[in-house]
């Protein structure tokens, strides 16, 4: 391993490692001479090392790396530090794993590592997906702006403190779940009101996904959208009233604060 440049390590190399390293790679935030990956997956190591890659089967040999993505399930983190190491070297840890904090990957992997815990939703599976990057004591400016690089190459990203974990994922992690049990109501009534199915869909996608642009590209927020596509005594305030009525805002308040008061109760231990 050179080192006469930033060596970057992967820990686990699955659905999202995998993803966020090819995105990165096609970005040129990342070069296949620096990246380190340690994959159990013996299939994942020849498709990396096709790319020249160096792929390796155990995490003991990402210890002489600068900077570690952690990659692998939650579950897995335990057996694959005790692989890696801990370590005096003041190293940057940037977890993607779901739950688990900092002060355990500190207790893990050495308390000198600088550890960056992030939160990626779905949609970065198509690049259009939101991060929260929550930096840890102890983590630089420049371990920060590496992060960003990362991520910005799989969507937006945004900085928070890590005490926000549960609400970030209650609202952006969870979020795709919200949406979507949104979009299988519309679905369940357009086909009862007669349309065809499979049109259905793709128009519910498309006004969900278009909706959502608008939003993004116009930052007055989701009240003023909505007031400017309601006309006085239309179709869409009839719709908007009746679903007031039946408790839509706090269904889905309620919704996000079980979301948020889950993922504390998982991480204090319980199932
Ligand atoms: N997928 C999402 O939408 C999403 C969203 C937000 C956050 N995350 C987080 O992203 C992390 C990865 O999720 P994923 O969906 O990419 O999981 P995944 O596809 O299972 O990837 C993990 C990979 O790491 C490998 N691995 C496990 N232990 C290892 C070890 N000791 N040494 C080397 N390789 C090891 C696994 O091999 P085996 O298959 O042999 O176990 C697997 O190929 C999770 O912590 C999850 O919480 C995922």
């Amino acid at each position: 391993m050179s080192k006469n440049s930033i060596q970057i390590g992967f820990l686990g190399c699955g659905d999202m490692g995998g993803m966020l390293l090819e995105a990165a790679l096609q970005a040129g935030i990342l070069t296949t001479e620096t990246v380190h990956v340690a994959e159990r997956n013996a299939d994942k190591r020849e498709t990396l090392s096709s790319w020249g890659i160096d792929a390796v089967e155990s995490a003991a040999e990402l210890a002489g790396c600068d900077r570690i993505i952690l990659a692998v399930r939650p579950q897995q983190f335990q057996s694959a530090a005790e692989e890696l190491g801990d370590s005096e070297d003041s190293r940057l840890a940037i977890s993607i794993m779901a739950g688990i904090g900092s002060d355990t990957i500190r207790e893990s992997l050495g308390e000198s590592t600088r550890v960056i815990c992030c939160m990626p939703n779905a949609p970065v599976k198509i690049h259009a997906g939101v991060t929260a990057l929550m930096p840890a004591q102890g983590s630089t400016d420049e371990d920060l702006r590496f992060a960003s690089s990362l991520f910005d190459t799989i969507g937006s990203t945004e900085v928070l403190p890590e005490s926000t974990l549960w609400a970030v994922t209650a609202v952006s992690g969870s979020g795709p779940g919200y949406i979507s049990l949104v979009a299988e109501a519309m679905l369940q009534e357009a086909v009862q009101q007669g349309l065809d199915p499979t049109i259905a869909r793709r128009m519910i996608a498309r006004t969900i996904a278009g909706t959502g642009q608008l939003l993004v590209e116009h930052d007055d927020g989701p009240e003023a959208l909505r007031m400017s596509v309601t006309t006085p005594g239309g179709t869409t305030e009839a719709g908007i009233r009746r679903m007031q009525e039946l408790g839509l805002v706090e269904a889905v308040r309620s919704g996000i604060k079980a979301a948020h008061d889950r993922g504390e109760s998982l991480a204090d231990g319980n199932q």
